[in-house]
Protein backbone atom coordinates (compact mmCIF):
# COMPACT_ATOMS: atom_id res chain seq x y z
CA UNK A 1 0.00 0.00 0.00
CA UNK A 2 1.19 3.16 -0.86
CA UNK A 3 1.25 6.51 1.63
CA UNK A 4 -0.06 9.99 1.51
CA UNK A 5 2.01 12.61 2.34
CA UNK A 6 0.62 16.47 3.41
CA UNK A 7 2.15 19.00 4.11
CA UNK A 8 0.25 20.42 7.04
CA UNK A 9 2.09 23.98 7.62
CA UNK A 10 -0.06 25.90 5.60
CA UNK A 11 -3.10 25.12 7.73
CA UNK A 12 -4.37 28.12 9.85
CA UNK A 13 -5.49 27.13 13.65
CA UNK A 14 -9.09 26.97 12.88
CA UNK A 15 -9.54 25.67 9.46
CA UNK A 16 -9.40 22.01 7.48
CA UNK A 17 -7.95 20.89 4.49
CA UNK A 18 -9.39 18.12 2.48
CA UNK A 19 -7.02 15.37 0.81
CA UNK A 20 -7.52 12.02 -0.72
CA UNK A 21 -6.07 9.09 0.96
CA UNK A 22 -6.46 5.56 -1.28
CA UNK A 23 -9.23 7.41 -2.99
CA UNK A 24 -11.59 8.46 0.12
CA UNK A 25 -11.44 11.87 1.51
CA UNK A 26 -9.33 12.30 4.40
CA UNK A 27 -9.96 15.68 6.28
CA UNK A 28 -6.43 17.38 7.86
CA UNK A 29 -7.55 20.36 10.95
CA UNK A 30 -5.19 22.39 12.78
CA UNK A 31 -6.93 22.89 16.42
CA UNK A 32 -6.62 26.31 17.58
CA UNK A 33 -5.79 26.20 21.62
CA UNK A 34 -9.80 26.74 22.55
CA UNK A 35 -10.67 23.60 20.41
CA UNK A 36 -7.81 22.00 22.21
CA UNK A 37 -9.24 23.20 25.75
CA UNK A 38 -12.90 21.89 24.65
CA UNK A 39 -12.06 18.62 23.28
CA UNK A 40 -10.30 18.32 26.55
CA UNK A 41 -13.16 19.28 28.48
CA UNK A 42 -15.30 17.01 27.35
CA UNK A 43 -15.50 13.85 29.66
CA UNK A 44 -14.61 10.86 28.12
CA UNK A 45 -17.89 9.77 29.88
CA UNK A 46 -20.02 11.60 27.81
CA UNK A 47 -19.01 10.03 24.29
CA UNK A 48 -20.48 7.37 22.86
CA UNK A 49 -16.91 6.12 21.53
CA UNK A 50 -14.54 7.19 24.29
CA UNK A 51 -11.46 7.97 22.77
CA UNK A 52 -9.65 11.45 24.16
CA UNK A 53 -8.15 13.93 21.59
CA UNK A 54 -4.56 12.83 22.68
CA UNK A 55 -5.66 9.27 21.91
CA UNK A 56 -6.64 10.25 18.78
CA UNK A 57 -3.58 12.62 17.73
CA UNK A 58 0.26 12.37 17.92
CA UNK A 59 2.31 13.25 20.73
CA UNK A 60 3.60 17.02 20.40
CA UNK A 61 1.14 17.30 17.86
CA UNK A 62 -2.15 17.32 19.19
CA UNK A 63 -3.24 20.45 17.25
CA UNK A 64 -3.17 18.12 14.48
CA UNK A 65 -6.11 16.34 13.52
CA UNK A 66 -5.94 13.28 10.92
CA UNK A 67 -9.17 11.53 10.31
CA UNK A 68 -10.89 10.23 7.65
CA UNK A 69 -13.66 12.29 5.88
CA UNK A 70 -16.19 9.49 6.06
CA UNK A 71 -19.00 9.62 8.19
CA UNK A 72 -19.13 5.99 10.24
CA UNK A 73 -22.26 5.73 9.45
CA UNK A 74 -23.24 5.31 6.01
CA UNK A 75 -20.03 6.75 4.53
CA UNK A 76 -21.18 10.13 3.19
CA UNK A 77 -18.87 13.20 3.20
CA UNK A 78 -19.25 14.88 6.36
CA UNK A 79 -19.55 18.67 6.17
CA UNK A 80 -17.53 20.92 8.23
CA UNK A 81 -13.94 20.90 6.36
CA UNK A 82 -14.50 23.48 3.84
CA UNK A 83 -14.90 27.29 5.21
CA UNK A 84 -18.27 28.27 6.02
CA UNK A 85 -19.66 25.06 5.80
CA UNK A 86 -22.33 23.72 8.67
CA UNK A 87 -20.02 22.07 11.37
CA UNK A 88 -22.86 21.31 13.13
CA UNK A 89 -23.73 21.48 16.84
CA UNK A 90 -20.47 20.19 18.37
CA UNK A 91 -17.83 22.30 16.46
CA UNK A 92 -16.31 19.72 14.07
CA UNK A 93 -17.97 18.12 11.40
CA UNK A 94 -21.82 17.60 10.89
CA UNK A 95 -22.96 14.67 8.11
CA UNK A 96 -26.49 16.18 6.58
CA UNK A 97 -27.22 12.76 5.28
CA UNK A 98 -29.16 11.89 8.47
CA UNK A 99 -27.79 14.34 10.90
CA UNK A 100 -24.27 13.10 12.78
CA UNK A 101 -22.74 15.86 14.79
CA UNK A 102 -19.27 15.23 15.53
CA UNK A 103 -16.97 17.39 17.72
CA UNK A 104 -13.96 19.22 17.20
CA UNK A 105 -11.94 16.23 17.90
CA UNK A 106 -14.35 14.28 15.23
CA UNK A 107 -15.57 12.36 17.88
CA UNK A 108 -19.17 11.26 17.27
CA UNK A 109 -21.71 13.41 19.60
CA UNK A 110 -25.42 13.54 18.44
CA UNK A 111 -27.39 11.29 15.21
CA UNK A 112 -27.04 7.46 14.03
CA UNK A 113 -23.01 7.33 13.36
CA UNK A 114 -21.82 4.38 16.09
CA UNK A 115 -18.36 5.86 16.35
CA UNK A 116 -15.56 8.02 15.72
CA UNK A 117 -14.15 9.56 12.48
CA UNK A 118 -11.73 7.18 11.81
CA UNK A 119 -7.73 8.38 12.05
CA UNK A 120 -5.84 6.58 9.64
CA UNK A 121 -2.82 5.16 10.34
CA UNK A 122 0.18 8.15 9.73
CA UNK A 123 2.92 9.37 11.40
CA UNK A 124 4.80 12.92 11.35
CA UNK A 125 8.43 12.77 8.79
CA UNK A 126 8.90 16.39 9.43
CA UNK A 127 7.39 18.86 11.71
CA UNK A 128 5.60 19.78 9.04
CA UNK A 129 4.68 16.91 6.73
CA UNK A 130 2.38 13.74 7.98
CA UNK A 131 2.92 10.26 5.98
CA UNK A 132 -0.65 8.64 5.81
CA UNK A 133 -0.89 5.02 5.97
FE1 LIG B 1 -23.74 10.24 7.89
FE2 LIG B 1 -25.91 8.70 7.83
S1 LIG B 1 -24.21 8.67 6.48
S2 LIG B 1 -25.46 10.33 9.16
Amino acid sequence: DSTTDVDVSAIEPGQSIKAIFRKQPLFVKRLTPAEIAEANATPLSDLRDAESLADRTRPGHEDILVTMGVCTHLGCVPLGAAEGENKGEYDGYFCPCHGSHYDVAGRIRKGPAPTNLEVPEYEFISDTVIAVG
